[in-house]
């Protein structure tokens, strides 16, 4: 398969080709992302809830997502990597955003980064695009706004926030934006805001209309993620069951000492046999 870019991500908006999108933290579920097919990968932030067991996202560092990135950009040739710019990176200088996403680029071998925010951060995309990094947007519930919000709430209900939700997704695309993220808006919104953009919508909770939908691997797959159960969330695997019934039958196994068996043991040549032994 062809590798993955943001150019055709736009080719397949045109064509209605939808765009498949996940996140993954580390090598082993990058690797299957890309076996499986996934187009694009996002080392999301949500790796503070998933993988770190915060309550927000607000934990993440920068430190962190290179972390995160550089494990996921050395499974994987063919899906787009696009990393998180997590909270309160890129809300300082230019220069000190461009330092970050430098850093995420450079060390963490991303291919794009994804900011939160509308309106209000367009100038900040505009910097960075300049500087040729492709970015992703992200409106709607964004979770590192979670305090101010009050909560993971369905946004742009009302027309006046629906309003204001569209001018965003307008002024990220004006920007130089590549994409958009829609968390959590309704559907009468997001097939709006698809309509009238050029560059994809990725939805979240955001109904069937959007260029391409992500869901966060820990969700799809019930990875013992900590999050009660999400409406927009569908399982499509139980590995959290299939990984607990493994680790309980080693621990039984264990306490009967029926493992190790004879074909996990290791036996000296006769020789060293008799030496220790004779
Ligand atoms: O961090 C994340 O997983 C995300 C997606 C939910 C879009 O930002
Ligand atoms: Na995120």
């Amino acid at each position: 398969p062809k590798k993955m870019s943001t150019t055709r991500m736009k080719a397949m908006k045109a064509k209605g080709e939808p765009i498949s999108m996940m996140t993954a933290y580390d090598y082993p579920s990058a690797k299957l992302a890309e076996e499986a097919g996934v187009d694009v990968i996002l080392v999301g932030d949500s790796l503070g809830n998933v993988v770190a067991g915060h309550e927000s996202t607000l934990p993440v560092t920068l430190d962190d997502m290179i972390y995160h990135t550089k494990a996921v950009t050395r499974a994987v040739t063919v899906p787009l990597v696009v990393s998180d710019m997590p909270f309160m990176t890129y809300h300082g200088s230019i220069d000190a955003t461009l330092a970050g996403v430098g850093r995420l680029m450079r060390e963490g071998l991303a291919k794009a980064v994804k900011l939160e925010g509308g309106a209000e951060i367009a100038p900040t995309v505009e910097a960075i695009v300049k500087a040729g990094v492709p970015v992703m947007g992200h409106i709607g519930l964004t979770p590192q706004s979670v305090y101010q919000i009050g909560g993971y709430k369905v946004q742009g209900k009302n027309s006046a926030s629906a309003r204001k939700l569209l001018d965003d997704a307008k002024a990220l695309e004006q920007a130089g934006a590549f994409a958009v993220v829609l968390e959590l808006v309704t559907d009468e919104l997001s097939q709006q805001i698809t309509k009238e953009l050029a560059i994809p919508t990725i939805g979240i909770g955001a109904g069937p209309h959007c260029d391409g939908q992500v869901l966060v691997f820990h969700d799809l797959l019930q990875y013992a993620s900590p999050v009660v159960p999400k409406k927009f969330v569908k399982t499509y695997a139980n590995i959290g069951d299939a990984i607990r019934n493994g680790i309980a039958q080693y621990v039984k196994e264990v306490k009967s000492r029926s493992f190790p068996a004879q074909e996990h043991t290791f036996h000296a040549d006769l020789e060293i046999a008799g030496h220790l032994y004779g």
